[in-house]
């Protein structure tokens, strides 16, 4: 959520601080700006209300040549989006970019009031005045300032801040909010995260919270909020420049949809052993008697990450049936007072890793002395630091809004952990076998159904662009899926689409049902089969619009469309139908013209609360 950069070395600022931007733009989209120093400290402050692209026009007719620089995309919290509310912003000679919130804005900015007048109605103006009103005239060491201001503040953030009269040095700090160093040649590269890195440097210091640092284009000087150094550790950057680039596509969000069959295999490299019917992950580092002491799990998430741990809780239940699961929404659990009984294992589940509702339940958790373990994307991200252990799903850098090759990779390393707790508890090799079977499968099911359904979905989705409501429809397993089919179309299509279990149908739903709305069903071959195609009959009588999704090769119902996925599978189909409401909701959107990798009002990585 926002994104930061910063620049110091023998190259143009200005250029690595937009491209730097347009990477991270995913992160918040609706204004964003710039700060360079000259060889003077003299400034050039650029700022712009919306995308990346109107702040490129002013720097068009404002370019420089200098080498030291700050910059900020942003999802406004404090103020609408606007120039005057955009980052950097200014008190006497600072300049500061922030990520996070600053909760106690309100009672320092009364005792600022006196000595700045605020121009904007951020919160982070007043953080930029608190550090000035330390900093004066300049005279008092600029670190000295900032921590003197950070540990009169309460919230989050990750910040990078410049002064005029030091054309040659940057502090940044961290406290909630990501923020990475770029070790370069000389230069030193600031961001929020690695990908606005990758393609200059490999080399990455991750701040952690509590840590403040001086940067300039040789050398980084990390120390702690109380003044203790700090031994930075250099780690690698993995990404690659064609992971964060749409190649052939005209979208990240279909690239990402069609890349999953390739990040499911990095998923599932090294794990699944189809010979001996079994599973092995090492990042959770428990041992076997370890996984046969779990009688219960905790599975932690938001948006898609939560329903990915619906959709894994139905699964592990049905082969692991001495373990009780709770799937909760972070931002819920946080401020419940559940009870964790010690036997309980969390899975904290994360696909950047930053989530800060997640972050806050894994803390919690963490400190009633239950054993965490995270299903997290984003290598080095916050999450992925501080749970106990973990399981990288690997699907590379998730740039659209929408998550989607997430999702099929988290349900499949949750599973995954799952049966290796199932193995552990020595539940019958025979009993686990088709799950690893399936799962081996699945990549080359998944290309088989993307490939052929692509075209098709096409031409269904856009008979449906009339429509602004939605309701989605499944039992079983089916039924965290279509959370996530509804929530797609709800993202990015603007569609008021929800999802209700088709049992729960005549409990109230139904009577909404008019053409207003069309219905999306998925209507899974198996035991409930007849009870799904029922529900869908009463459906129908009353005038529904049905979309039907399904695996049953003699299905007949008269639904206004009808989606069949031929497929050996048995377990995993609703896998298989959540690409076919990804494709769906992607070509809704296409043809309504919105922006379906920025949707807006929305983020990539929710970092405040
Ligand atoms: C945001 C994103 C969603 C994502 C959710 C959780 O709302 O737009 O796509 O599912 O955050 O993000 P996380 O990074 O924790 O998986």
């Amino acid at each position: 959520m926002c994104g930061i950069v910063g620049y110091v070395g023998n190259k143009n600022a200005q250029d690595f601080l937009i491209s730097g931007l347009r990477r991270l733009e995913y992160r918040g989209y609706d204004s964003a700006g710039i700060v360079s120093l000259d060889g003077n400290g003299e400034p050039t402050l650029l700022r712009a209300k919306g995308k990346i692209s109107n702040l490129e026009e002013k720097l068009a007719k404002n370019k420089r040549e200098d080498k030291i620089g700050i910059g900020h995309t942003r999802w406004a919290t404090h103020g609408e989006p606007s120039e005057v509310n955009a980052h950097p912003h200014r008190a006497g000679k600072i300049f500061l970019v922030h990520n996070g919130i600053i909760e106690n804005y309100k009672e320092l900015k009364e005792q600022l009031k006196k000595s700045h007048e605020f121009k904007s109605e951020t919160d982070t103006e007043v953080l930029a005045a608190l550090i000035n009103s330390f900093y004066g005239d300049g005279k008092y060491p600029l670190l000295n300032a900032v921590v003197q201001a950070l540990k009169l503040v309460k919230g989050t953030y990750g910040i990078a801040v410049v002064s005029t009269d030091l054309p040659d040095e940057i502090v940044v700090a961290r406290s909630g909010s990501p923020l990475v160093i770029g070790v370069g040649n000389d230069e030193t590269l600031i961001a929020s995260d690695a990908s606005a890195l990758v393609g200059h440097t490999k080399k990455a210091i991750y701040l952690n919270d509590g840590e403040v640092a001086v940067v300039t284009k040789n050398n980084i000087n990390i120390k702690t909020l109380n003044a203790e150094p700090v031994s930075a550790k250099v780690e690698e950057i993995e990404t690659n420049l064609s992971a964060i680039q749409k190649g052939e596509y005209e979208h990240f969000l279909l690239k990402e949809i069609m890349e999953q069959p390739e990040s499911l295999i990095e998923t599932l490299r090294g794990r699944v052993n189809v010979e001996t019917g079994t599973v092995r992950l090492g990042g959770p580092g428990l041992t076997n008697e370890e996984l046969r002491q779990i009688k219960h799990l905790v599975i932690v998430g938001c948006g898609t990450a939560y329903h990915a741990g619906l959709l894994a809780m139905y699964y592990i239940e049905q082969f692991a049936p001495e373990i009780s699961i709770e799937t909760v929404i972070a931002s819920e659990y946080r401020y419940r007072q559940a009870y964790i009984p010690k036997d309980s294992v969390a899975l904290i589940v994360s696909q950047s890793g930053e989530t800060a509702d997640t972050l806050a339940c894994l803390r919690g958790i963490k400190k009633q002395g239950i054993k965490t373990i995270g299903i997290v994307n984003a290598i080095g991200s916050t999450i992925a630091r501080e749970v106990d252990g973990g399981t990288y799903v690997h699907v590379g850098p998730e740039i659209s809004v929408a998550s989607t090759k997430a999702f099929t990779s988290q349900v499949v390393a949750m599973v995954m952990f799952g049966l290796t707790i199932a193995q552990a508890k020595g539940v019958k090799p025979g009993i686990l076998r088709p799950y690893v079977e399936e799962i081996a499968k699945l990549p080359e099911e998944i290309s088989r159904v993307l490939t052929e359904m692509k075209e098709p979905i096409k031409e269904i989705a856009n008979k449906y662009i009339k429509y602004d409501h939605a309701i989605y429809l499944g039992r079983d397993v089916a039924y965290p899926t279509v959370m996530e089919g509804a929530l797609k179309l709800k993202e990015v299509a603007y569609v008021d689409a929800n999802a209700y279990a088709f049992g729960e149908l005549k409990h109230g739903p139904l009577s909404l049902i008019d053409d207003r709305f069309f219905e999306m069903a998925l209507i899974l071959d198996g035991e409930l089969y007849d009870k799904t195609v029922s529900n869908t009959q009463e459906v129908l009588a009353r005038g529904g619009h049905i979309v039907a999704i399904t695996n049953v090769a003699g299905f007949d119902l008269p639904a206004e469309d009808v989606v069949k996925i031929t497929t050996d599978l048995k377990i995993f189909v609703p896998i298989l139908m959540n690409l076919i409401m990804q494709l769906f909701a992607y070509y809704v959107t296409v043809a309504k013209g919105y922006n379906v990798d920025q949707p807006r009002n929305l983020a990539k990585s929710v970092t405040v609360e």
